[in-house]
């Protein structure tokens, strides 16, 4: 099918190369001319793992443009994957949903097209979208007669493995008016559902893995089916973190007690690491989305709320932590391991790393900080910041009073600490993301606190 991708971030660009290496023809449509020419160049503006090997694969059935008329001409499926990012208010801004359902209208010209909300949009903006594109439409094209339909088509991505979510989905959720329109999106994902496609030789098919469930819904529906599916596994998360502090206060092991509920089939293991908590730019966005449509309509969103409020607290709990072992936090030297807000990913949304080093600064500490492959997005989005950067995570000790895991990049475990401790001027490590092997810190001489464990 001929396919047409408004937006290529995260969702837009992954999307887009998946449904071509599925065999469909894609163009991705984007206003930024330095993201498209990078693209067109081969060069992919977002660190996801294996993506540019995929879009190796599939680069003749892809195309990149900023040109509207180019990418929508064709389409018989447009995907809006634009950006909704939280206004201050909680709400989320719709200006760029607005100008791609807009251009879908001025340029669409296949007889039908499924227009599909990829993004994650507010409840009930199936039907706004429907209504600009049809606006737009009737203004814009007298003549002609596209007949067109909305879907809801929500992605569950996860930076750092969205490849593999794709390709090999838990479920694929459509939400739609019309059946015929559910049938274009069933056509169009047929070859991942039945699992069909040759899986690439770097993202092989998980063993036993047969098939992707699919289910069609109404918009509404699958629209808030997002929206619940991130507000839960955040809540997961801050609800083991509750769990850790208070684990901290009696003796007991956070990592037993996650491991000793996840084997309740009914709960499962995943989403129970405890420790700073949540970033990105998904959880804190579609949470306070969530809380705000709740608002609407006369709901506190109670549950979603306090999700909320204990994982933010964390950021805050590892400063006072610090605060406690060093007292005086004024002219410290307070080293970083991890910016991004979680491995194999450089994007920096939201990332607790930030939210730490300012509340550090704030208090006159000094700090160094160093990650693999954020760095380089960190001095360039936070120039403002007085973030020292080091060249290896070595030196982010180098007369450290003390060193914070904030980012769990697998290179953290395996650092040299019984040499690292020689060269701290407070032999301290805070594990914020319970991953560091604590028995050999200790034996290495290094005092070490862990969240979620008694010190
Ligand atoms: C999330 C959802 O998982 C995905 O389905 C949705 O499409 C987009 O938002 P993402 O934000 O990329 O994906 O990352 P994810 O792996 O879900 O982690 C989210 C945050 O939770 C990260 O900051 C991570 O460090 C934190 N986390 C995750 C924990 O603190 N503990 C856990 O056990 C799991």
């Amino acid at each position: 099918m001929k396919v047409a991708i408004i937006g290529t971030g995260y969702v837009g660009l992954t999307t887009g190369v998946s449904l071509a290496f599925l065999g469909h023809d894609v163009t991705c449509l984007d206003v930024d001319e330095s993201k498209i020419s990078a693209l067109n160049s081969g060069l992919i503006p977002i660190y996801e793992p294996h993506l540019d090997e995929l879009m190796k694969l599939a680069r003749h059935r892809l195309k990149f443009t900023t040109q509207a008329s180019d990418a929508l001409g064709a389409a018989q499926v447009v995907f809006i994957a634009v950006g909704t990012p939280s206004l201050p208010d909680g709400k989320s801004n719709l200006s760029y949903l607005k100008s791609a359902a807009q251009s879908v209208g001025q340029f669409m010209a296949a007889p039908h097209v499924v227009i599909v909300n990829k993004s994650t949009v507010p409840i009930g903006s199936g039907n706004w979208v429907e209504s600009l594109v049809r606006d737009e439409y009737r203004e814009k094209n007298i003549r002609k007669s596209s007949e067109f339909s909305v879907a809801s088509n929500p992605e569950f991505l996860r930076e750092g493995s969205a490849l593999s979510d794709m390709l090999y989905a838990d479920r694929v959720v459509v939400g739609a008016d019309h059946a015929a329109s559910i049938q274009v999106l069933r056509d169009l994902y047929q070859p991942l559902l039945e699992q069909t496609f040759d899986a690439p030789s770097f993202l092989p098919r998980p063993e036993n893995f047969k098939a992707v469930h699919f289910l069609s819904t109404d918009l509404q529906s699958a629209e808030l089916i997002k929206y619940a599916a991130n507000a839960f596994l955040a809540l997961k998360v801050s609800f083991i973190n509750e769990v850790a502090e208070l684990s901290e206060k009696v003796g007991a092991d956070i990592v037993s007690i996650a491991r000793g509920i996840g084997l309740d089939a009914r709960i499962g293991n995943r989403f129970l690491q405890a420790g700073l908590g949540w970033g990105g730019s998904c959880f804190g966005k579609d949470t306070l989305a969530l809380i705000s449509t709740g608002q609407e309509y006369g709901l506190n969103m109670p549950i979603t709320q306090a999700a909320r409020e204990v994982n933010f607290r964390q950021r805050r709990r590892l400063v006072e932590i610090l605060a406690g072992e060093l007292k005086i936090l004024k002219g410290k030297r307070i080293g970083l391991l991890g910016l991004a807000f979680k491995p194999n990913t450089d994007d920096l949304r939201d990332s607790p790393a930030l939210e730490i080093a300012r509340m550090l600064l704030d208090r006159g500490a000094q700090v160094v900080a160093f990650d693999p492959i954020a760095m380089k997005r960190a001095q360039k989005e936070w120039s403002d910041v007085d973030l020292r950067y080091a060249d290896r995570a070595e030196d982010v000790f180098v007369e450290a009073d003390a060193v914070v895991h904030v980012t769990e990049w697998p290179e953290f475990r395996t650092l040299p600490y019984e040499a690292l401790k020689s060269v701290m001027r407070v032999p301290l490590v805070v594990d914020g993301r319970v991953g560091l092997d604590r028995d050999r810190l200790v034996s290495a001489g290094l005092k070490v606190i862990v969240l979620g464990k008694s010190s």
